[in-house]
């Protein structure tokens, strides 16, 4: 058994990261397209908690609740709503245009690396940027929040860990091997399985400018597509990011938000990144193209932007 207390572990544990980070996929008219697939569990946390007691709310008669996530990458934010449910059921649909992605989204296993000495510890403290800290949910680290507590107690309920001897090395780059003095960092591999798989979650291969291969046959409470506009709306390449001319990208955007707003039940929530402002993607755009399709925002305090839109009315 790996896992135990996190003390005994070297500190600076990486953290749950989905993917190994990205996937090329031969797309549409024969373009390369590369896609990045990282993600995290509870990521966005304030704006699914706010869309999850608001949809418990509105939508109390409704016994069973259906989900639509969009670009799941490889599951974390389907299993982070489905935990944070609780007991109320619920059926959610995950799509993402990554084949391998869906694939590891489908086996309902999850990986979270931890240095196994510590050279490579050092080495994670500083290169390893805890902007997806949910490394705190595989560890008894003693000083959690109380919403870290709650959180680490949905986790243990939903996921189990699988003993493995598994590691992982890799060579280091040539400035970091002067800098840390090592030339491999070493990992352990901690392993999660999804401890109660049933028909509640649903895996697809799709594209969010293709809605017909997507668009589910029943009406939805909530749509998410978080983290993942640059993919659509810059020219997608990993060193420019150059925001695409909005003529371009609006019909584009119409296409999608009007289909989105189909796939919705009137009042229902639809959720994008809290930073997709920091992404390069013009939220402005997407902000017009959302009003122009039936959706109003709802306020959320300390969000630098309008991240959670809510269905007002049909759009033919
Ligand atoms: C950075 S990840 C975000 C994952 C997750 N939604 C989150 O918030 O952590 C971006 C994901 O968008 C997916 N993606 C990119 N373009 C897409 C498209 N046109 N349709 C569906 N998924 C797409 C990628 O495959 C990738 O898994």
């Amino acid at each position: 058994m790996i896992i135990g207390n996190y003390n005994n572990y070297h500190p600076a544990p990486v953290n749950f990261k989905g993917h190994a980070g990205c996937e090329n996929i031969i797309t549409r008219l024969g373009m390369r397209e590369s896609v990045t697939t990282e993600t995290r569990f509870f990521r966005d946390y304030e704006s699914i908690k706010f869309g999850i007691k608001y949809i418990n709310e509105v939508f109390k008669n409704l016994k069973e609740k259906y989900f639509i996530v969009g670009a799941c990458s490889t599951g974390e934010d389907m299993h982070s709503l489905k935990m944070l449910m609780g007991n109320n059921p619920v059926k959610i649909t995950g799509f993402d245009i990554g084949k391998e992605t869906i694939e590891q989204a489908k086996s309902g296993i999850f990986n979270l690396y931890t240095p196994a000495d510590i050279k490579t510890s050092k080495y994670t403290r500083i290169v390893d940027i805890h902007t997806y800290d949910d490394a705190f949910l595989a560890f008894d680290k003693p000083d959690l929040t109380p919403e870290q507590k709650e959180l680490k107690k949905l986790f243990n309920n939903h996921f189990e860990s699988i003993d493995t001897k598994d590691k992982m090395i890799y060579k280091l780059k040539e400035k970091f091997r002067k800098i840390f003095d090592i030339t491999y960092a070493e990992f352990n591999k901690l392993k999660f399985r999804y401890k109660n798989p049933d028909n509640s979650l649903e895996f697809k291969i799709g594209d969010i400018r293709d809605f017909k291969d997507i668009l589910p046959n029943k009406k939805g409470q909530l749509f998410t597509f978080k983290n993942s506009f640059y993919h659509i709306v810059t020219d997608n390449n990993y060193c420019t990011r150059q925001e695409l001319p909005e003529k371009q990208i609006k019909p584009m955007l119409d296409n999608i938000f009007k289909n989105i707003n189909k796939s919705l039940d009137k009042n229902g929530l639809f959720i994008m990144g809290e930073k997709e402002d920091e992404q390069r993607t013009n939220i402005h755009v997407i902000a017009k193209s959302l009003s122009d399709n039936g959706f109003i925002p709802i306020r959320m305090p300390d969000r630098p932007y309008l991240n959670i839109w809510k269905k007002t009315k049909e759009i033919d």
